[in-house]
């Protein structure tokens, strides 16, 4: 017999929960069933017809009447709560969290929730329902809560949501700049979204503004210098990458990946995508023209680490299947691909994440990009440590020096972002 224990359940509770119904209605309970489903589906109807009349109010000047108003915010707040249960919080009082979450604010957020010293934009304030004036409201918030609604965005609300969805790493940088944000000083916000290196007070941003009139790239690289800053050197704290001195092949096919999605960054994606193909190309090529910058800042890694790291980055691990990566990024004599980019003096902290992204399918890029994934498929978390602590502490300039011959590239030639059969072959180990 199917489900015994389910028909001895309806057996043992039907009987008195008929008697329930029948002394509850007066012994008609059958009538009054029937009432009820008769009213649901006249309700249906009812409602259909509204609909295909189109009579439903869905203008956003009318606003929602404040019933509709609180029922909807009640079921976000209850769906955010439940949902955002069991994600775990990592560490968020990293600077370089709040200083990229601070970047990607003003790009995507700002217009909308206005930020401090900031007012919305009077277009969005006519929205329904209207996007809040964030700061005073992220106290309500449990962080995990604020990783739910930035991730996932909200239905019915203009609330997107997050472009990347593989990068969580990204969303929890929105995070934790969110967290310090009720507290932040116009100045600071300034100086973290729009200013020069960290450590260093804003420059104003209007001469930038200025230059678009003898320079078509001006308000373009002054947005890319908010992040990467002038020189090309990041802005600290390893945030953000450091593209001066890069190969211009490999800044342009990396810049062709975000654009296209083949790379995933919520960040990047889409302020690649919003690009015309030959401002691109003007930009690789402004970036890889800026001289190579060598930290003077960075702390000293273990000298330890750093031994590990030499070591695995010379001769790889043969039986795991880890290749030298000087194979292919240097330090070593002769031209290097141009599309192999140049890792040396790169922040540790982004090398690092590049290489978890890596191991976990989670990093897109150039036709090339596969190389990757296998090389760091097999690395465990100290040697990616290791790796990225080494090459953080080579000098800029040394393995730039030596990729720079094999960058002689003919101007009028586009620049070849495929791999050739030969290149793709999977690397020798020593
Ligand atoms: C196109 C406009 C728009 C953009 C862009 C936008 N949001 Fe929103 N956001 C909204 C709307 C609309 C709501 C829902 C308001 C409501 O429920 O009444 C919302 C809700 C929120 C909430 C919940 C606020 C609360 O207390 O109810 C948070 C937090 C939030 N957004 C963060 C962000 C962040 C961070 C970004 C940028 C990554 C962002 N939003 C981008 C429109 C936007
Ligand atoms: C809001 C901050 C921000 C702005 C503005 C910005 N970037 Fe980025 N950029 C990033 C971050 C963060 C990454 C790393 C993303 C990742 O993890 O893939 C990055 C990565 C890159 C890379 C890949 C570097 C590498 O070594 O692989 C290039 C190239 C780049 N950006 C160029 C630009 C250009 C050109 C502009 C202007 C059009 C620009 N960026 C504007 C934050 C920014
Ligand atoms: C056969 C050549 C090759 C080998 C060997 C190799 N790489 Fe790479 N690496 C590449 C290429 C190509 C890319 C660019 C991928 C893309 O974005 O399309 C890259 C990208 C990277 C990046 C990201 C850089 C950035 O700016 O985003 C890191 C970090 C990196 N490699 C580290 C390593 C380490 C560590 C090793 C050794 C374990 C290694 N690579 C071995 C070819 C190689």
């Amino acid at each position: 017999m199917p489900f015994p224990a389910a028909r001895r359940i309806l057996r043992r509770y039907w009987a008195p929960l008929r008697r329930w119904l029948g002394w509850l209605t007066g012994g008609s309970w059958k009538r009054v069933l029937a009432a009820v489903a008769l009213m649901g589906a006249l309700a249906g109807v009812g409602g259909l017809t509204l609909v295909s009349l189109g009579l439903v109010p869905i203008s956003a000047s009318s606003g929602h009447w404040t019933a509709t108003g609180w029922v909807l915010h009640y079921a976000m707040r209850r769906a955010v709560s439940t949902q955002s249960m069991g994600i775990t919080v990592p560490p968020l009082d990293d600077p370089a969290l709040v200083l990229k979450g601070a970047g990607h604010y003003h790009t995507g957020c700002l217009a909308c929730h206005g930020g401090p010293g900031q007012e919305r934009s009077l277009i969005v304030q006519q929205m329904t329902p209207e996007p809040p004036f964030l700061p005073p409201r992220i106290e309500r918030w449990e962080p995990q809560e604020l990783f739910w609604i930035v991730k996932n965005g909200v239905k019915f609300t203009a609330m997107p949501a997050w472009l990347a969805q593989k990068r969580d790493d990204e969303v929890w940088a929105v995070v934790a700049f969110l967290q310090a944000m009720p507290s932040m000083s116009p100045e600071r916000y300034t100086q973290l979204a729009l200013g020069g290196r960290a450590d260093q007070p804003a420059k104003p941003v209007t001469p930038d503004h200025l230059r678009p009139l003898q320079d078509p790239l001006g308000p373009v690289l002054a947005n890319c210098n908010r992040c990467h800053a002038e020189d090309g050197g990041g802005r600290g704290e390893g945030a953000f990458p450091r593209l001066a001195g890069q190969s211009e092949a490999y800044l342009l096919g990396a810049l062709q990946a975000y654009a296209s999605g083949k790379r995933h960054s919520g960040i990047m994606q889409p302020i690649a995508a919003g690009l015309e193909p030959d401002v691109l190309e003007a930009l690789a090529q402004h970036y890889a023209e800026l001289p190579p910058i060598s930290r003077t800042d960075a702390p000293e890694p273990l000298p330890d680490s750093l031994a590990r790291g030499l070591s695995l980055a010379e001769r790889g691990v043969r039986e795991r299947g880890i290749p030298s990566c000087v194979h292919c990024h240097g330090p070593k004599e002769g031209p290097r691909n141009p599309m192999y980019p140049n890792i040396a003096g790169q922040y540790a902290a982004y090398l690092k994440l590049q290489l978890e992204l890596f191991t976990t399918g989670k990093r897109g890029g150039t036709e090339y990009a596969h190389i990757m994934h296998s090389a760091a498929q097999q690395l465990t978390p100290e040697q990616m440590q290791a790796l990225a602590d080494y090459y953080a502490s080579l000098p800029a300039e040394e393995t730039a020096a030596l990729g720079k011959p094999a960058l002689t590239l003919n101007r009028r030639e586009p620049i070849r972002t495929e791999p050739s059969a030969q290149d793709s072959s999977p690397p020798q180990q020593r």
